[in-house]
């Protein structure tokens, strides 16, 4: 078992908030924002792996973001392709492996074989696991997993938090240690809601194609200062809280 009060998380959620208005204070298109996004998103996931955080778990689509204009979504969705195309080779040769988390049903084929051919070719890396919430809803989560478990037969009786979490979308992580949010808002935007009930949560201003190293030490400091209890009351009893859920 891992202890949970060492100063580096083991697991990193990230809601990269604040594309739009990068953008919109530079007088450019809300797609230029997306566009640095993808690059502060490549900086972050090398800064995490650097750290020694084994897993990054990042909001890029909500289940909501189909609300946005038909050229935003589609721009969105284009620029997966791109993204894939200039970065998974990168990614695949550093040991990142690659998890898309969220519901593949709505996404056009291409979308869906690019998600598929790049967790195909990262499956075997063990530097870092980076997790792509993608049409992903912490709501839509719960509802599949439970789905699933009945699909399964599991017996109402044998229904625990612990067997409905290996239905989770993230089943293969442990739950975030530290939760981040971008953009200044201070929500969690149907995020990760079953799996950050104990997650330290840490807000900025900073706009996410701004996020860095110095913002993402300072996170961690933040995180490291904490005394995470679980509800217990001393933190010398911290480490017998720990999640003790084995991580694939
Ligand atoms: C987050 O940035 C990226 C996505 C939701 C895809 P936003 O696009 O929400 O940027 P703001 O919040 O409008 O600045
Ligand atoms: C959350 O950001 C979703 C992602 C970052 C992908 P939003 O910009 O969609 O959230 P709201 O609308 O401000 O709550
Ligand atoms: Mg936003």
């Amino acid at each position: 078992m891992k202890p949970v009060s060492t100063s580096i998380p083991r697991h990193v959620a990230i809601v990269m908030d604040g594309n739009g208005r990068w953008a919109n204070k530079r007088f450019m298109p809300r797609f230029v924002g997306h566009k640095q996004g993808v690059d502060a998103l490549m900086r972050t996931v090398k800064a995490c792996a650097d750290r020694g955080i084994e897993y990054v778990t990042v909001f890029a689509f909500s289940s909501e973001n189909w609300k946005r204009p038909e050229e935003e979504v589609s721009g969105l969705m284009g620029l997966v392709l791109v993204a894939v195309s200039k970065y998974l080779a990168k990614l695949a040769s550093e040991g990142v492996r690659i998890r898309i988390v969220g519901d593949r049903e709505a996404v056009s084929s291409q979308v869906r074989a690019a998600w598929d051919e790049t967790e195909r070719r990262t499956e075997h890396n063990e530097r870092i696991t980076l997790s792509v919430a993608f049409n992903y809803g912490g709501r839509w989560d719960v509802v599949q997993a439970c789905r699933r478990a009945i699909e399964a037969g599991v017996p109402a009786h044998e229904l625990t938090e612990a067997r409905l979490s290996e239905f989770m979308a993230l089943s293969h992580a442990p739950d975030p240690d530290l939760f981040i949010r971008t953009g200044g808002e201070v929500r969690i935007s149907n995020f990760l809601l079953w799996q950050v009930a104990y997650s330290e949560l840490h807000f900025t201003d900073c706009l996410w194609p701004d996020f860095g190293d110095a913002e993402l030490d300072a996170a961690i400091a933040t995180f490291a200062a904490r005394d995470r209890r679980f509800g217990g009351v001393k933190t010398a009893l911290a480490p017998l809280m720990a999640d003790t859920r084995s991580a694939a």
